[in-house]
């Protein structure tokens, strides 16, 4: 990520690509687990990130959890929106604000669409946080709600970027 569009400033802290030092997973009867992954925040020109992470099993390595798509902003309002459609039959818009002194990002989900045939439990609410912690140290908390479970923290992962 060399040349980062103007209108992505407020949030330009997040370009490059990450990769875990910790990341924990947990849920309501789940068993808490490791896991590793990679994020990417890619600016082609236009004014949004494109947005990857992949997940890996931390002993085995093979690919578990995966999302793509697009991190859009709205500079006037100070608001982002992140598109993503993830490997498990999910599609999850999540909107919400920045705080370019902090360096922080709260969204939450606006809109969440599934296969047909996507495995139960169902997401029904997601709310995801990025913090900065120094330059080259990012948080990420997720909490989710399914139609089956309250509102609960699902993945802390911290990451240091990839140079
Ligand atoms: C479980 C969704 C990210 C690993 C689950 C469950 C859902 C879900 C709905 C079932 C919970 C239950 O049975 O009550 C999501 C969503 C994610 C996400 C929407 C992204 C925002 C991740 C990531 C990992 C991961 C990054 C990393 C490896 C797991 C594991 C389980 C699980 C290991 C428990 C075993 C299983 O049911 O497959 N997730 N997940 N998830 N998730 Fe995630």
């Amino acid at each position: 990520a060399d040349y980062i569009h103007e209108a992505l400033k407020p949030i330009s802290w997040l370009a490059g690509r990450w990769y875990t030092v910790t990341g924990r997973g947990s849920y309501p009867n789940v068993r808490e687990f490791g896991y590793h992954e990679e994020l990417e925040f890619i600016c082609l020109g236009q004014p949004m990130f494109n947005f990857l992470s992949i997940s890996h099993h931390p002993e085995k390595g093979t690919a578990m959890h995966q999302e793509r798509g697009f991190l859009r902003i709205l500079p006037e309002k100070e608001k982002v929106a992140l598109v993503v459609s993830h490997n498990i039959g999910l599609t999850t818009i999540e909107e919400g604000h920045y705080d370019s002194n902090l360096k922080e990002i709260k969204l939450a989900s606006v809109s969440i669409a599934r296969t047909s045939f996507s495995k139960p439990p169902h997401v029904t609410n997601l709310l995801r946080e990025f913090v900065l912690l120094s330059p080259d140290t990012l948080q990420v908390t997720v909490f989710m709600k399914t139609d089956k479970k309250p509102l609960s923290q699902h993945l802390k992962a911290v990451y240091k970027k990839v140079e």
